[in-house]
């Protein structure tokens, strides 16, 4: 049996990463992996105020929480305890809360068992901001995307507005700023390049562009 294929593409928030992991896992015809959602979908379940709360309750609450994955490319599921994790994950809220509970070690060491049994037993792109450094330091190919603030602060009110939901683009722009310096100076697992990543700086480029880009990185 061949071993899965693993791609891991990093960044910070609103840098695009979905959208070229979704395609480029299409392209693969293998699953696409979002981790952030499950920090996402961990922190909605356990609500505002998560992480004050001991590390044994949490440690009992993650060791019954399932993640599942099915599908391919942008039709990839997620479940949590057999729920699709959808849209109501997608709040600056909810994205706020999930980078607090990721700055501590037993939310991170939980999701870590889920990432890599999930890598076992697919190929994947794996999207997020540890995937080349902590859970897959063997990937086949790793990626690391950034762009300035006030594009990722655009792209991201674009998605928000997309979504139906309302969005006020200063009010991102600090969301952002503060999530960013959070996931970059937290002590476990801080968001950085893994030295074997290829970086990929998309604030100019399109999405097709920055899609291009990432193919020629798995082809090279
Ligand atoms: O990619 P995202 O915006 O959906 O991620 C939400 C938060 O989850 C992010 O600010 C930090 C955390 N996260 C993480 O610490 N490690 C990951 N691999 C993915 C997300």
């Amino acid at each position: 049996m061949h071993s899965p294929l693993i791609v891991t593409i990093d960044g910070p928030a609103g840098v695009g990463k979905s959208t070229v992991a979704k395609r480029l896992a299409r392209a693969l015809s293998i699953p696409y992996l979002d981790t952030g959602a499950m920090f996402r979908a961990i922190a909605r379940r356990l609500g505002q105020g998560a992480w004050e709360r001991g590390e044994a309750e949490l440690a009992s609450v993650l060791a019954g929480m399932v993640f599942s994955l099915s599908g391919i490319g942008e039709d990839s599921v997620l479940t949590l305890d057999g729920a699709p994790i959808g849209d109501e994950v997608r709040t600056e809220q909810v994205g706020m809360w999930a980078s607090n509970i990721a700055t501590l070690p037993v939310v991170r060491a939980s999701l870590k068992t889920a990432q890599q049994a999930l890598g076992e037993r697919f190929s994947l792109v794996a999207e997020g901001r540890d995937m080349g450094t902590v859970v897959f330091p063997a990937a086949h190919r790793k990626f690391f995307l950034d762009a300035t603030p006030d594009e990722r602060a655009r792209r991201r009110f674009r998605q928000l507005t997309d979504m139906g939901q309302p969005a006020d683009l200063d009010e991102l722009r600090d969301q952002i700023a503060r999530r960013d310096h959070q996931d970059r100076n937290r002590a476990e697992a801080p968001l950085r390049p893994a030295p074997d990543a290829v970086i990929v700086d998309t604030t100019s480029l399109t999405i097709d562009e920055a899609f291009a880009a990432l193919v020629r990185g798995v082809r090279a």
